[in-house]
């Protein structure tokens, strides 16, 4: 794998202030890589904050505390995000994990697809926007009848494949996927993960996948970060990790995959994480890329 740092994550902290005196630390000291032409996966259970990382990386919020460089650009920094414009605003893309409202209802998807390119003045790669619209539309499995719809008339997963269409239609070099496929059927999964290896493969794409399919982690990601109460608890390659959790919170998430094998399934154990079981230590480096660190048990 290329070894060339496309985005790095340094320190990254996200607080929500609800009320003057409550707060939400949804991002707390969290510190990665992303590796050009890589999928990097972000598994961990609800509100660990897999979705606000992924709003940060894309200027959607600004951290608290920390910075992200995205070829080294410090992309929270007025000056140099000024300077940088066009690339930060075009090439990296993201799908919502909510794409029914991401999409704007009063407009059809062939305008939905083709707006960004209208805003930044992007010659459609393929001639008009009408034909950008429809070739996009079919790389994600979907005709051009649907072209003319509103999002009112798309089922949950049709919108959600317009929305991956609207990415594409950038050329992003950086995606971030926000649970992408949670919302399609089974054959609509696999087309579209297949579609991301494609990209990555062939296109040279860079991803961060969230995602809760851990199947599905384990076959496209090339290393995966493992989130828990706002904290990155572990990073490894995607083969390592499976093969060989080291954080308490991994194993117990692991634990929940179906066994395709009826013994072994009845007879298995379902692990849950005890914080306690998980001995001390700041941060333990177990392999190269490989890292684990202790529960956080700070204040939330
Ligand atoms: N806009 C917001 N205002 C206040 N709190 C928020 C906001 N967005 C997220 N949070 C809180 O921040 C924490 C992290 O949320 P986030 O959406 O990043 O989690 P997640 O890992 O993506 O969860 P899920 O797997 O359910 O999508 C949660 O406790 C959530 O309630
Ligand atoms: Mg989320």
């Amino acid at each position: 794998m290329n070894k060339e740092i496309l985005i790095e994550v340094k320190n990254l902290t996200h607080r929500f202030s609800l009320s003057r005196k409550i707060a939400v630390n949804a991002v707390n000291d969290v510190s990665f890589q992303i590796y050009k032409g890589e999928i990097l996966g972000l598994v961990g259970e609800s509100g660990s904050g897999k979705s606000t990382i992924a709003r940060c990386l894309m200027n959607i919020y600004t951290p608290t505390a920390g910075k992200i460089l995205y070829k080294g650009i410090n992309i929270h920094d007025p000056g140099e995000f000024r300077q940088n414009k066009k690339l930060l605003q075009t090439r990296r893309q993201i799908i919502f994990q909510d794409s029914a409202s991401s999409l704007n209802p009063r407009m059809k998807a062939a305008d939905i697809i083709t707006e960004s390119l209208k805003i930044h003045h992007i010659t459609p790669p393929r001639g008009t926007c009408q034909k950008e619209a429809a070739f996009q539309m079919q790389y994600v499995g979907l005709d051009e009848s649907f072209l003319d719809r509103y999002p009112s008339e798309l089922s949950g997963g049709q919108r959600q494949r317009i929305a991956i269409a609207r990415a594409l239609a950038m050329d992003p070099e950086f995606l971030a996927a926000d649970e992408p496929i949670a919302a399609l059927d089974v054959s609509i999964q696999a087309q579209v993960i297949n579609l991301f290896k494609h990209l990555q493969q062939e296109h040279g794409f860079t991803f961060l996948f969230i995602a809760h399919d851990l199947a599905m982690v384990e076959y496209l990601c090339d290393r995966v970060g493992v989130m828990y109460r706002g904290r990155l608890v572990e990073l490894a390659p995607a083969k390592e990790l499976f093969a060989n959790p080291v954080h308490g919170y991994t194993r117990t998430l692991l634990s929940a995959i179906p066994i395709p094998d009826p013994i072994r399934e009845r007879n298995r154990k379902l692990v849950v994480y005890d914080e306690s079981d998980f001995g001390e230590g700041e941060m333990k480096e177990i392999s190269p890329g490989h890292f684990v660190l202790k529960p956080y048990k700070g204040e939330r």
